[in-house]
Parts: C-alpha cells; structure tokens; sequence
C-alpha cells in the first residue's frame, strides 16, 4: 500500500504543471446558469481560446440538476441568449444574433427543449441589435417581452448602428460634462428598454405584428435624460417584467441630477403596452425614506406580482456608500416602500424573492466573498440575517428552485466555476467545478488559499489572503509578490480573475498577498467610508504593517525579495510608494493603470468618485488633493517601475502613465512603459493578455533573481 501511494504521489508531482497564462487564457469560461421554471435543467455557456487558430469558440451546455449531467445544448454560438418561458417547463424564447433580412437585426425563436426533434421556429423578426431579453406567459397564452437597445435621441426608435446614416465629420459637439465614459465617449444615443408581444396562435404557434414600443419615452428630463440599462455595466439585471407581464420596472439615474457628478438613480414602473408615461416609486416626492436619495439597483418583482423589492444607497454622490433592502407594495403604478432590516451592517449585491413572497434572498459580501442571506420581508429595522453560504467560493448568480433550495453559480482562486445546489442549514450540493474539469486548471484547489488577519496600521484587523504556488513547500523560502487591490473600494480575496489571477502569478515562484486594507468593502461601512480622504494615509500604513509581518512572522516569504504591484487605486498606490520609504523594500513596481498626479483628477469621467474619494472639489479643498499627491515626491523615484497603460482609459487618461514613465526615465530609474491602443482600464483582448503577462512576469522574475535576461522581443527603443 505504501509502495502504491508512493508512486500515485510521484506520479501526481511529475504531472502537475504551473499554471500557465496561456492556459488560464485558454482555459473556459463559464457564464452563470439558466434555470429553468421546474429547477431541472440549467442552460450555461463555455467559451475557449485555441492558441493554434487565435479564435474563441463558444458552446452551449445544459445541465441535468439532478444529476449534475452536462450535454451539448442543441443549438451554437449564434444564439446570444435563451430565456425559458412558453407552454412547458422546457420551452424556449432565444435571440438569433443574426438577421437574413435586415442587417444589423436579430430574430427571436421558440423551442422546446425536452422535444425528441429540437426544430426551432422563427416568431419575429428585429430591426435592431436587441439584447437583455425577458419574458413572461400571460394568461391569453402570449408571451410578452422586454428588451434593451441604443435608442435615438430625436423619436426614441431603436438605433441600428448598420443601417444609421454617416455623417461625413467625426467632430463631437458637447455641452455638459460627461463627453466620455469608461471606454467610450458618448453620442446622442442612449439605452431604452422596448416591449413587444408574441401573440399565441394556431396550434400553439405565436404571431408578432412587428410593434415594438420605446418604454422611456415621454420621460421628463430636466437635466440628465433617461437611460436604462445604466451604462456602462448595467444589464438586464435593471429591469424586470412582473409576472403577469403588465408592468415593467426599471431604474435610470435621477432625471433632475448632472450625471457626471452624481449617483442617484430611481426605479420607476411603466405599463408594458406604453399606455402610461414611467412613473418613479423612490427619490423625491415618494414614499421612499427620505434619506434613501442614492443610487438603486436590482428591482424584482415579487412571484406574486404584487411588490417590487430593490436596494438603494443613502449617498447622492457615493458609489460605495451600503446598499439598503426596500421593497414596495403595488397597485396599479402607485407604490408604497418599506425598508427591510435596514441597521444591517452589509452591502446587498443583488437579491431574488423566495417563491411564497414573503423573503428576499440576498446575495451580500462578507469579508471579501458574496454570500447568500434570508430576510423577511416584514423584518425590523435591527434584524441580523445569518449568512447560509459559506467563505469557501464567492456567487455571482443564483436561481430560487422550488422546494426551497437554491441553484448558486459561484468562483474561488481555484476554480473558475462551480456550479451547486444548497438548502439553508444544509451542505452545499457540488454539481460541477471547473478545477476538475478543466485540463488548464489541473492540480488547483482549495489547498493553494488562505488568509490572515493582522493589526493594521490605525489598529483595524486587516485580513490578508495568501496564495501558494504549485508543490508549495514551508519550509522553503520563496519571493513575494505584494499585491495592493484597486477600488479602492473593492475586494480582491478568494476569487477567480482573468485580469489578475493571483493563483497564476503564484505559480511564477512566488508567494503572493492580497490585503483588503482600510476602504475594502465588506468588513463594514465605517471601515469603507474610512479611506475618504486618506488614500496615502492609513491604507499605506496598513501596507507597512502587512510588510512588518510578513518579515517577522511568515518564514516561507522571503520579504528581502519582493516586488510590489497594483492596477487602478492599486497603480496609484505603487506610484505613491515609490515616494514613500516602503518604495525602497521592493526590488521592483508595477503599476497599472495607476495615477500620478492628483492635481490631474478633473481628467477622468465619473466626477462624483474623485469629489468623494478626496472630499471636495479641487479648487475648494485643494489640500485634500495634494496630501496624497505621488508626483509631489518624484525626487525619491529609485526603485526599477514597470508601468502599463492603455490609450482608450478614460476613467484614468493615458496622461498618467506616460507622465510615470516620462518622470522615471528621466531620473534614471530602470523602467519600462507598456500600453495598449485598443484596450481602457482592463486588458480584456487573450492576444494582449498574453503579451501583458509575459512583459509583466518576465520583469518581477528579472528583479528577484530569477530570470537571467529582460524580455527584448517586443521592446521598442530610440
Ligand atoms: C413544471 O414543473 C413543475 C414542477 O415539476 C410542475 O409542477 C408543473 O406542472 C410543470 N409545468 C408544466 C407546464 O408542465
Ligand atoms: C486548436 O485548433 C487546432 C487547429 O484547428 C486543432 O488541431 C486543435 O485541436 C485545437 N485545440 C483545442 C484544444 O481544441
Ligand atoms: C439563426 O439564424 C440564421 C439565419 O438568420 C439561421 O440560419 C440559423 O439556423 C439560426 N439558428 C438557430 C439555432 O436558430
Ligand atoms: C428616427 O430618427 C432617425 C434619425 O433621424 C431616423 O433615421 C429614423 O428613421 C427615425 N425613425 C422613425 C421610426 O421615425
Ligand atoms: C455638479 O455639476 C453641475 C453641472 O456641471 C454643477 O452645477 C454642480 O455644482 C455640480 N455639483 C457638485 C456637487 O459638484
Ligand atoms: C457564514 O460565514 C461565517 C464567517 O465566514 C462562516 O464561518 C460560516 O461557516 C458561514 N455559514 C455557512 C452556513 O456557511
Ligand atoms: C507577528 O504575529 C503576532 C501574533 O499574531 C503579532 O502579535 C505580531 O504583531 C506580529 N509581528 C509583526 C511585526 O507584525
Ligand atoms: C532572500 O532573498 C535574498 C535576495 O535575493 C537572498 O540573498 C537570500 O538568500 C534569500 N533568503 C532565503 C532564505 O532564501
Ligand atoms: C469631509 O468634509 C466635511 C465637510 O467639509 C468634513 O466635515 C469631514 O470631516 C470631511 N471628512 C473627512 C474624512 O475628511
Ligand atoms: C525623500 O525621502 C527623504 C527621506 O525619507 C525625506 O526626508 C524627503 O522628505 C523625501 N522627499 C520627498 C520629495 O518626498
């Protein structure tokens, strides 16, 4: 037996490979599951990257939720979405993304997928690249349905960019702030939610008379016109079609409001036949609390169609202020709002109804991964829920199934997804994870996490995860790399990343930390509201103290060979320790997408972050500004600095990195400057990718010892 585990461990040792970026490129990625009303069958898509051909490829799978069986769907990557809704628990409506008679259009399709023979049917076809579809029976036996699409500004008719005229000047003419977003900047288009009706007719089969209607339209505007999904990330996650498929809520930010200096955002109810103009249920003038003024998100309608329930923030201007629960009961397009267990400590991320519409089912963070919790509706204001999900991976979806357990779509450091069935009180169910699936992935679980807590720089507990590297042994000595998360107010725990896979970068030879220092979500508001003001204050302290630690109490990091790095607030952080003495401990920087100059703040898109985040405008509170300000101590630069920076970020202008690099050349300190035309603040192209692992990596190797040779392929040089 001791001879068996002997060769089974050397054969497992000699099999397990690093983890590689082309295989974490490579590997598939999975959506989040599709349930269907019956809780049997979930539709999901994978997609691949062939390093041979350089193309994607994506497929449609189903699974049997009982048994965890997963089969090819039967149909391809022409469909972009599937909802389940028609005559049985198995029937389809889904978007063709394609259009034989009008370019640029889709189509939508019926089908049933418990059939013997899957022979779709075509029931309408559209003159737009509609998405985010949602659907419902209605009594008649129609469907009706809801959808979203650019709309033009002069008629609110849905935008065809294939078919719309050209104009012969690219000039853009603005006169309110908000000229771009993200990636992006804007024209006179914006995101309208359309309805329309499939009709049931003979022998089961369903009509479309081609009427498809703007339900934005006709919406007073004062000051920031109407836009539903919110741009850039919204999704049909904002709006919802109640049961009986006769009312739509939706939210869009605050009419009355300048968008670029400002979060809030209402949920309004508009009829799905446009027979009414949209009306708000929350903000000014509403049964809403009056300090809910915030930004909402989530509206849900009840499966008894009688409430809409949705979060809110408290903060006009403050995009990480806690979401709150409200849900409002409603008759006709009146509402009244009752707030749910609102003393509780937790920022709710999303939320479905249980099936008897008496308990919302919130997905909430706690300590850097997403959970699930139950409220009562009718709860009091000091209600604490109980988490009944654990740490051990972080949700990013989940469906009610009948029979009260839940079907969760989830992800850790170790698996890109994992997809399991749970009954509160109950262990989790495990139907597939991708860790055990997937070649790429090979050898990863949960063994490669974990973290700490340590004392942090103004006596807060900060909690660190740690991520180990292939054959990790203890008793050996191994470099690190010393992550700082963006955000700031965002976790960067136990999760899985395809932009920053800390599990992978471990697998370069190091050991690798992740702090969610001083303004992290999830370890409470105040601790969040905390880095207001402070950005080079108590979270550099708590970097200090990590590093301290590290030095005295872990003996498998070799703190005297570290390197340090950061995208966003993360880059920002690299920048401002490079001035700083922490700069000096590391071998080497990276900052991504980081900023230098504070003072060049006004240069971004949403204002309200930096008038939050550093208390004021700059000409009323300039100190505030130029307390944290890394440009201000540039005559310390020393430490070798990689910086990366991409031309169409307009979150944080491209301005800031080459004004990094400009300044480090220019004293001399080793460095190197790495951008991408086609790319904002995430690198999201495999291709890019690739290159921006390997320049990345080959850097921090070099500057702890481990590699010979800079990278010279891909350098240009005067
Ligand atoms: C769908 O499945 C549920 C649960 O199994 C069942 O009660 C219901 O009758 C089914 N509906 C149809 C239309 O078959
Ligand atoms: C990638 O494409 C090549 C060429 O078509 C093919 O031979 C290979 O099997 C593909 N690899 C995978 C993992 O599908
Ligand atoms: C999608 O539409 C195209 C033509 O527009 C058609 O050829 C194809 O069969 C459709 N696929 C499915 C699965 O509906
Ligand atoms: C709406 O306006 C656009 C731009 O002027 C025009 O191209 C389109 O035909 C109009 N649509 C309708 C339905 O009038
Ligand atoms: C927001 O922007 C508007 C329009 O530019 C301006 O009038 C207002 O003073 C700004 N408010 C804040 C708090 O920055
Ligand atoms: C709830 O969260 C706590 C803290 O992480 C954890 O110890 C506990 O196991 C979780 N509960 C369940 C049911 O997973
Ligand atoms: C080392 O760990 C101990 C126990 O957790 C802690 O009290 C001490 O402060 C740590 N040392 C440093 C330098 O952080
Ligand atoms: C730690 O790193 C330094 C610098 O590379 C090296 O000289 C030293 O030997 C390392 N210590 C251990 C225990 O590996
Ligand atoms: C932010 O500014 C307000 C008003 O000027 C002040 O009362 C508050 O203390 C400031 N907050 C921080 C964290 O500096
Ligand atoms: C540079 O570092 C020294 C020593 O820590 C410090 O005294 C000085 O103020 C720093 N200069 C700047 C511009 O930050």
């Amino acid at each position: 037996m001791a001879l068996i585990q002997a060769i089974v461990g050397t054969l497992l040792l000699g099999s397990v490979l690093a983890f590689t970026p082309e295989q974490m490129l490579a590997a598939p990625r999975r959506s989040t599951a599709n349930v269907n009303p019956s809780g049997e069958w979930a539709l999901f898509t994978s997609t691949s990257y062939n390093w041979t051909t350089h193309k994607p490829s994506t497929k449609w799978q189903l699974m049997n939720v009982d048994s965890g069986d997963i089969t090819a769907a039967p149909f391809d990557s022409g469909i972009s979405e599937v909802v389940w809704v028609g005559p049985s628990n198995t029937s389809i409506l889904y978007i063709n993304g394609t259009n034989d008679e009008i370019p640029g259009g889709v189509t939508l399709y019926t089908a049933d997928i418990g059939a013997s023979n899957f022979s779709p049917t075509l029931v309408a076809s559209l003159g737009a690249p509609f998405q985010g579809l949602k659907a419902v029976n209605t009594d008649s036996g129609a469907i009706k349905f809801i959808v979203n699409c650019l709309a033009y500004a002069n008629n609110g008719s849905a935008y065809n960019p294939d078919l719309a005229s050209k104009s012969r000047s690219t000039g853009q003419l603005y006169d309110a702030n908000f000229v771009r977003h993200w990636d992006v900047y804007l024209t006179a288009e914006r995101y309208a939610i359309f309805s329309g009706i499939l009709s049931s007719g003979y022998g089961g089969s369903y009509t479309f008379d081609g009427t498809i209607k703007n339900l934005l339209w006709g919406m007073q505007a004062p000051v920031t016109r109407p836009e539903s999904p919110v741009q850039p990330f919204g999704d049909q996650g904002d709006y919802d079609l109640s049961p009986d498929g006769n009312t739509v809520a939706f939210l869009t930010k605050a009419p009355e409001l300048p968008k670029a200096n400002y979060t809030a955002s209402y949920i309004y109810l508009v009829p799905h036949d446009a027979s009414l103009t949209a009306d708000r249920i929350n903000g000014p003038d509403t049964t809403a609390p009056d300090t809910a003024k915030g930004a909402s998100a989530s509206p849900r309608w009840s499966p008894d169609g009688k409430k809409v329930a949705y979060c809110q923030q408290d903060g006009i201007a403050y995009e990480s202020d806690r979401f709150k629960c409200y849900f409002a009961e409603i008759t006709g397009l009146h509402a009244n709002v009752i707030p749910v267990a609102e003393d509780w400590d937790s920022s709710p991320a999303f939320l479905q109804w249980s099936l008897d519409s008496e308990n919302l089912i919130i997905a909430s963070e706690l300590h850097a991964s997403v959970r699930l919790w139950t409220i009562p509706i009718y709860a009091k204001s000091s209600y604490q829920p109980t988490n009944f999900t654990g740490p051990e991976t972080t949700i990013s979806d989940f469906a009610v199934l009948p029979g009260g357990s839940f079907f969760v779509s989830s992800a850790s450091s170790w698996t890109s997804r994992m997809f399991y069935t749970i009954k509160p009180g109950e262990k989790p169910n495990v139907l597939f994870t991708a860790n055990e699936a997937d070649p790429e992935l090979a050898g990863l679980g949960p063994k490669d996490v974990s973290n700490f807590w340590y004392e942090g720089g103004d006596g807060d507990m900060i909690q660190c995860f740690v991520f180990y590297p292939t054959n990790f042994n203890p008793d050996k000595s191994y470099p690190l790399v010393f992550n700082v998360h963006g955000g700031p107010q965002s976790s960067q725990g136990d999760s899985w990343s395809t932009r920053w896979n800390l599990r992978m970068w471990a697998d370069q030879g190091y050991i690798v930390t992740s702090p969610q220092f001083t303004g992290t979500p999830s370890y409470s508001q105040r601790f969040t509201d905390a880095i207001q003001g402070n950005w080079g204050g108590t979270p550099y302290r708590d970097l200090e103290k990590l590093y301290e630690y590290l030095e005295a109490n872990v003996s498998y990091v070799n703190t005297s060979n570290a390197v340090a790095v950061g995208a966003s607030y993360g880059g920002f952080m690299m920048n401002w320790i490079q001035g700083q003495p922490l700069g000096r401990k590391f071998r080497a920087l990276v900052t991504h997408d980081g900023k230098l100059s504070q003072e060049s703040s006004y240069g971004t898109d949403e204002l309200w972050f930096i008038q939050q985040d550093q208390n004021g405008t700059i000409w009323d509170n300039r100190d505030n500004y130029e307390r944290y300000d890394p440009l201000f101590h540039a005559k310390n630069f020393s430490t070798p600095h990689f910086v990366v920076h991409n031309d169409l970020d307009y979150r944080l202008p491209i301005a800031e990195g080459v004004m990094m690099f400009n300044v480090l050349q220019s004293l001399g300190v080793p460095s190197r400057f790495l951008h991408f035309p086609d790319e904002g603040h995430w690198v999201l192209s495999r291709e890019n990718s690739l290159v921006w692992h390997r320049a990345i990596f080959n850097w921090i190797r070099y500057w702890t010892g481990m590699e010979k040779d800079l990278l010279m392929d891909i350098v240009i040089t005067q």
